[in-house]
Parts: C-alpha cells; sequence; structure tokens
C-alpha cells in the first residue's frame, strides 16, 4: 500500500470514527435560571440554550430543548394526535444542585452543571434513565460534511446511560432482531428492494424505542423528522444517543413500568389504529402483473375452485393508463365497475395500488393540480420533476392542507369504481433519479408557512400522503371504514394507515425475518402489519410457501404478493401436498376470526398489538428478552414457526403458567424448553391456561356467514379456571366508536360438579341477533355444551360437566 492510500483511509477512518461520536459536540451550558409555567419549567442555560421540561401525565414528560437560543413560539409536529392533556398533580423543588420535578410516577431530576437529567421512579427512586452526557450540539460543525443538507441544520443529541443488562425494543421497521440492543440504526426513508437484514435504513422512521431493565420498561420519543440516528450501546459501552441532523431536540419520556402502559401512553400521545373494515383481516392474494381483468377474475375463481379462502385482490400498477394514478387502462380494465360487481357478489374486494408519482402529461390529475400549484416545487421556482413509474413525475405537497383534502378527494373516481381499498407505495419518496434524496435536497415544502427542507420533510411525506388519501376516504364513504396500506412512514401513521414490509426476498434469511419485525412494528405504535406471503424477490419453493404461510395465517396483514418478473407462488403453484396445507391454515385462521378480531380491537383501544413478542407479555422473564423466534397473539396463542428448510423439530420456550399445545390438546408446565415435532404439516402453537379461544367455522370470505354458531373452547389453568371477552360489531362501519360494539366476558370456574360458566351480561350496544354459544374443553374429551344466546345481550349461566 502506498503512503497516499494509507493516508486516505485513516482520514476516512477519522471521518467515521466523527461521525458517531458525540462527546466531541459541544455540551448544553449549565442552568443560569428555572422559570415555572403551569405544566413545568423551563430552563436557561449559560450558553443562552433553553430547555422545556413539561409534564403532560404522571408518566408522559416532554423535553424540549434548543440551542443557543430562545424557544420558538411555533411547536407543531406531524406525529402529535393529541395536545390536549388533563392537569397533572406535579411539584418543583429547587436546592443550589439540582432542579425536581415530581409527579406521582416519575420524578425528573435534573443536576445544574453540567446539566443532566434523570428520571427515577417516583415510588422507590430508582433510576430509570440518565443523561451519559449533557445534550449537545454541532456549534462548530464538526459533522457538517456527513450532513445530507447542512444548510437545513444542525447536528443534535442526546446521551443516555447504557445500562449492564438494558435491552431495547421498537424503533419500526428495522431489517433488523428483536432486541437492537448494540445495534446502530439510521431513519431515512428509503426504497431498498430486496433488503436483506441489518440493511439500514429502510421504508419507515419510527424514533420511538422502549428500554427494559431490571423489569422497569420505559419509552423515549425523539419526534424529530430529519434524519436521526439511534444508537443502543453500539460505538460505546457507556451510552445510548440519539441525534438528529436538524431541528430541535425534542423527545418525550414515558415511563412504564409495564411495556403495555408505554405503549398505551405512546399511542395517546402519537394516536391509535382504528378498527379497519373486518374483512382486512381476511385473506388477500396480489401479483405485479395480474392484467387483464380476465385474468383477475380467472383468480378469483380458482381460489373459490379450490375451496380456499379469499377476501381481497390487490390490482398493482398495471391497472392504470401508462402508470397514470387515478386512471383505468380501458384495453386491459374496459369495465372496472362491472368487474367490482362481479367479484363483490362472491365475496372478493379489490384494493389498487396509488403511488405518489403524477405523471407529467396532459391529464386531468396533472392539470388539476398544477393549476392548484399543489405540486412540490424546488428552491427556484421549478417544478421538480422525478421520475418514478410514468416517467417524468411530480410530488404533490401532502403538508398543503388543501393539497391533501385535493388528494383525498380524488379517490372518488375509485370508490365510483367499487374499489375497496387503497395501497400506497413508493411514498419515500422513491425517486429513480435517485434514491438517496440528493436530487430532491432543494424541494421546499409550505410545512404551515415556514417552507422547509426536504431534509426536514422526507421523513414525514408518507405521513401525510397517507393521512390525505384516510380522510378523504372518510370523508367520501363516512359510513365506512377506510382501509390503507403504506410501505412508508413515520411515527403517527397508524392513524391513517396499515402496512407492510415491503420488498423482501422469496430466501429463509428473510422469512426469518417476519417475527422480529411484526412484532418490533406493533412495540412501534403499528399493529396492523404484514409482510408478501412467500417473500416478493426471487424463487420460492412450496416448503418455503407453507413455512411463511404459517406465520401469515396470523398476521394482520396476510397478503400473498410477488413482483412482476418474479415465479408464480399464488397457493396452488407447487402442487396439491402444498397447497392441501396452505388450506388447512388460511381455513384455521377465518376460523379464528372472533379471537383475531378481538384482539386487534385490543390494539385500536390500548395501542398493545394483537402480535406480540413474548416479552411483551412476559416482561420479568429473561429468558424472553431475545426471543424473536417465537411470538403471541394476544395473551393467548403461542407460535413457534419452522424458519429454515428441511427442518421437522425445534425447540419451544412456555413462560411460566400451563400450556396446551393446540394439536393435541396434551398439557405442559411452563417454565421450560420443550422440544416439539414440526412436520410441513405442523406449525408448533400452544394455548395458555386460562385461555377461552372463540372459533366459528370457517367462511370464503369475511361476513359470508354471521358467527354463528360461536365455538368456545376452554384452556383451564392449574385452578381451573379461565375466562375472555370476545369483542364484535357490524365490521364495517364506523359505528363502534359510539358504542354500538357488543363485549361478552365468559368466565369459567371450577363447580361442585363439572364447571360453571358465566357469560355476563354484554356491554356495547351492538346486537348480533340470538344465536348458538357452543362451550367445550379440548383437554376434557370435548366436554361440551350448547346454549342459546340471546341477542339482547343477557347473562347466562351454564355448567358443564
Ligand atoms: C414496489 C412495491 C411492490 C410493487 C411494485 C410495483 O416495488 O414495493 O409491492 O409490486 O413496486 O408497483
Amino acid at each position: 500500500m502506498n503512503k497516499l492510500a494509507s493516508i486516505i483511509i485513516l482520514l476516512l477512518l477519522t471521518i467515521s470514527v466523527t461521525a458517531q461520536d458525540i462527546t466531541s459536540l459541544e455540551k448544553i451550558g449549565p442552568v443560569s435560571s428555572v422559570q415555572r409555567f403551569e405544566r413545568g419549567v423551563v430552563l436557561t442555560c449559560a450558553d443562552n440554550s433553553h430547555v422545556q421540561i413539561t409534564v403532560l401525565a404522571p408518566d408522559l414528560i416532554r423535553v424540549r430543548t434548543v440551542f443557543n437560543k430562545s424557544l420558538p413560539q411555533r411547536d407543531h409536529s406531524w406525529a402529535i394526535a393529541n395536545t390536549n392533556w388533563p392537569a397533572a398533580r406535579w411539584n418543583l423543588r429547587e436546592d443550589t444542585s439540582s432542579i425536581l420535578i415530581a409527579t406521582d410516577e416519575v420524578e425528573v431530576v435534573v443536576n445544574r452543571s453540567p446539566l443532566l437529567i434523570e428520571f427515577r421512579d417516583a415510588r422507590t427512586h430508582a433510576v430509570v434513565n440518565g443523561d451519559q452526557q449533557p445534550m449537545a450540539y454541532d456549534a462548530k460543525g464538526l459533522r457538517k460534511d456527513s450532513l445530507f443538507d447542512p444548510k437545513a441544520g444542525m447536528f443534535v443529541a442526546a446521551a443516555k446511560r447504557l445500562g449492564f443488562d438494558e435491552h431495547f425494543y421498537g424503533l419500526g421497521e428495522k431489517a433488523a432482531r428483536l432486541d437492537k440492543r448494540r445495534g446502530f440504526f439510521v431513519n431515512w426513508n428509503s426504497d431498498t428492494p430486496g433488503y436483506t437484514e441489518d440493511k439500514d435504513p429502510i421504508y419507515q422512521t419510527i424514533p420511538f424505542y422502549i428500554g427494559l431493565q431490571k423489569n422497569a420498561a420505559y419509552g423515549i420519543f425523539f419526534d424529530n423528522s430529519y434524519k436521526s440516528y439511534f444508537d443502543f450501546g453500539h460505538s460505546s459501552q457507556q451510552r445510548v444517543w440519539f441525534g438528529a441532523e436538524g431541528g430541535e431536540l425534542n423527545y418525550y419520556f414515558f415511563y412504564g413500568p409495564s411495556i403495555k402502559k408505554v405503549l398505551t401512553r405512546y399511542t395517546d400521545l402519537t394516536g391509535r389504529m382504528p378498527l379497519p373494515p373486518m374483512w382486512a383481516l381476511g385473506n388477500q392474494q396480489s401479483r405485479w402483473g395480474y392484467y387483464p381483468d380476465k385474468m383477475v377474475e380467472e383468480l378469483a375463481r380458482q381460489y373459490r375452485d379450490r375451496d380456499l379462502p379469499l377476501d381481497v385482490i390487490h390490482l398493482d400498477i398495471d391497472y392504470m393508463l401508462g402508470y397514470r394514478v387515478f386512471t383505468f387502462n380501458s384495453e386491459r380494465f374496459p369495465d372496472p365497475k362491472g368487474l367490482t360487481e362481479r367479484l363483490g357478489r362472491d365475496g372478493v374486494k379489490i384494493i389498487t395500488i396509488v403511488d405518489p408519482g403524477i405523471k407529467k402529461d396532459d391529464y386531468y390529475v396533472f392539470n388539476q393540480g398544477l393549476e392548484k400549484n399543489f405540486f412540490q416545487r424546488r428552491s427556484n421556482g421549478e417544478l421538480f420533476v422525478p421520475k418514478v413509474w410514468p416517467g417524468d413525475s411530480v410530488f404533490v405537497d401532502y403538508t398543503l392542507p388543501e393539497a391533501r383534502k385535493w388528494w383525498g378527494d380524488l379517490h372518488k373516481f375509485y370508490l365510483d369504481n367499487g374499489v375497496a381499498g387503497i395501497w400506497n407505495d413508493m411514498n419515500e419518496p422513491s425517486d429513480f433519479v435517485d434514491q438517496t434524496g440528493q436530487n430532491q435536497k432543494d424541494v421546499v415544502s409550505y410545512d404551515e408557512g415556514e417552507k422547509t427542507t426536504h431534509a426536514k420533510n422526507r421523513n414525514v411525506f408518507a405521513l401525510l400522503m397517507a393521512r390525505g388519501t384516510y380522510e378523504g376516504l372518510e370523508r367520501l364513504r363516512p359510513d365506512r371504514r377506510p382501509y390503507v396500506i403504506t410501505r412508508a412512514a413515520y411515527a403517527g401513521i397508524q392513524r391513517y394507515s396499515t402496512m407492510w414490509t415491503g420488498d423482501t426476498n422469496s430466501t429463509w434469511d428473510s422469512l426469518a425475518l417476519n417475527i422480529p419485525m411484526f412484532t418490533t412494528l406493533g412495540l412501534s405504535g403499528e399493529p396492523f402489519v404484514g409482510s408478501d406471503v412467500g417473500g416478493f424477490m426471487g424463487r420460492g419453493n412450496g416448503e418455503l410457501l407453507v413455512r411463511s404461510y404459517q406465520i401469515s395465517f396470523l398476521a394482520p396483514f396476510c397478503r400473498n404478493h410477488k413482483e412482476i418478473s418474479g415465479y408464480d407462488q399464488e397457493p396452488w403453484r407447487f402442487g396439491t401436498y402444498y397447497e392441501d396445507i396452505i388450506r388447512k391454515y388460511l381455513k384455521l385462521r377465518y376460523a379464528l376470526l372472533p379471537f383475531l378480531y378481538t384482539s386487534l380491537e385490543e390494539a385500536h383501544r390500548t395501542g398493545v398489538p394483537l402480535f406480540r413478542p413474548l416479552v411483551l407479555n412476559y416482561q420479568d422473564d429473561p429468558n424472553t428478552y431475545n426471543l424473536d423466534d417465537q411470538f403471541m397473539i394476544g395473551d393467548d396463542l403461542l407460535v413457534a414457526p419452522i424458519l429454515k428448510p428441511d427442518v421437522v423439530r425445534r425447540l419451544v420456550y412456555l413462560p411460566r403458567g400451563n400450556w396446551y399445545d393446540y394439536w393435541t390438546n396434551k398439557q405442559y408446565k411452563g417454565g421450560q424448553t420443550i422440544a416439539v415435532d414440526a412436520p410441513l404439516e405442523t406449525v408448533p402453537m400452544f394455548v395458555r391456561g386460562g385461555a377461552i379461544i372463540p372459533t366459528v367455522a370457517p367462511m370464503k370470505y369475511v361476513g359470508e356467514k354471521p358467527f354463528d354458531p360461536v365455538t368456545f373452547s376452554i384452556y383451564l389453568d392449574p385452578n381451573g379456571t379461565a375466562s375472555t371477552a370476545l369483542y364484535e360489531d357490524d365490521g364495517l362501519s364506523p359505528a363502534y366508536k359510539e358504542g354500538k360494539f357488543r363485549r361478552t366476558r365468559v368466565d369459567v370456574r371450577r363447580g361442585v360438579r363439572g364447571f360453571v360458566i358465566d357469560v355476563r351480561a354484554s356491554e356495547g350496544s351492538y346486537n348480533p341477533g340470538d344465536r348458538k354459544f357452543n362451550f367445550l374443553i379440548p383437554s376434557y374429551e370435548h366436554v361440551s355444551k350448547v346454549i342459546t344466546a340471546s341477542g339482547d345481550g343477557r347473562a347466562h349461566q351454564v355448567e358443564l360437566k
């Protein structure tokens, strides 16, 4: 190696070290004065930096810091759903060295010099999270050269002490394992087809994580849409840090100590998923290249002829005329309304893809948007013209409220044609000219009149596009629940859209990412997730497809999808042996609908996802902290899929309690790892002792038949008790928001002889009519009893002997 080369390498090394070294940044000055306001304090620092600490709730504290200047009046974030918090009790104590803000649950201790913030449990005074160094900013521009847009802002960062045994979860969509400890991540929404493990960033930005140590969980939401970084002890064993290439150092601290409570608060702040139509839980089939209409009808027919349940077919970009959004290609789809009607009669709904790129061409969407001046422009006023599927295109400036409204209203076109849901793709936004964003650098967005940069707005583009879509659908069809699917996102996306994990590979490695990714998304506020079943790119096989369905049949979004040049992978493409197994799991999904829908409603109401890592239900059990090849649905169903070829046996960890093998009803004691058989026909599944699983007979599509009878399978805990609370509503309209639902609580206990089942008087005003309830205890050789449950929701008591 010559001298020059080694100097260059050394230089590169130094630069990359600097990029991750935040110790060299300027530290915030010591506190020089404290000003109290209604909900907290503003600290003025020696360097004229300002820190606003706000008590939003007893377990939710906001820290908002600006460096070298006063707090600006403007305080806006697209992620936040709730700014109106009821007053929470707190008090302030000051002494010469520190400032203490105490709520009923959290103590915030601010050391004055140097300025260090610590969060403690108000009851035990134990430190939950504390600064490792004062908040920092790049006053000297040390990192300028590594920023996406040095003109857009200054690098800001916070550093926290890394606990010796601290685990990290969340951060949204990452191609990574469940526990993020020791990982380093970047958030910059990017189109990354064929991504593999550790590819980072990918499509979404959810700058929220959960820390867990000594059974105490907290959350940190760094609400900053600039390119951001999270280091969970990757570059130093001392610290966790997060930072961004501009904006304020603005974060929210949530205190549990349970992960579930953190998630509920996080979704109080950023919003919850509204319930999608129940058929969104149905089986979905997609393929880039399904055209013309005859092929779509043939596909639906195949599904019905083969007795495979199906609710949705997706139309990818080829339905359009030259990729012009809000058009149909009239040769391929001469009568879209007729098509959706015919399919609809057999329970099949159509979802169309809608990309952000509008063809720059003389057609109504482009012309209207241009006339109204709704398109993104460069700083010199020129129209910004990225290249996407249609070639030269334009993007809407979704930060403009009128533009969002216009975009939403355009969807009348689809609704009039009977389209049932909208799939938003390429919304990072992807630009074939350059995927890093360089070509978009000088695009200016309206941003509430502030006229800000791509550096600030890139990561929220998809959030605002989905918002426009969702609000449009809601306006156009107020008696129906909108159903939107997105690829890119920012925190808060759950208010408007469900999501899928983009362009995966048809490989075992890609499949192994399903569980950590779905569970991680659930721990980041996004419960309605799924991945292309079978993988999107490359060539799969029957075994891979079956194993893929054995995960996705319980994922909220269950859609087989494939790229245009890939190999066919509809359920029957590898022969009847595989097809028969897939049928079994799809039917099981439909049988489990009452259970899945009940779990989905819990996610809607509490923010606690249905597709869970075990740590969410057993956070006091360290055996679960790294466990990401098993998952749970709700509290009750534990699933341990096979993630490698030719494997027919695996280890399964069962947490405390007692468990029942779903297939054999064999009982196991929890707190142990067992080896179980998993031939291709069987995915290991266990039901928690104490659970009751409500099921119905499988259907061709959701809503084909009413839930009648409902079978309650009872799995007793060691005390002989079990319970559930079945949730139901009309599955389609937003009336559930006004109390039109039914929650039926069922409790089982041991009686003098046999068991006593209490069906409690139901909650909510939805009346599904009289129907049969069938109670059985699978482990007692199917002891069962059928009753007629009254439509008015009266209580019933049943004896089971
Ligand atoms: C993107 C999407 C993929 C879709 C394709 C064509 O790659 O992620 O799902 O099939 O675009 O629209």
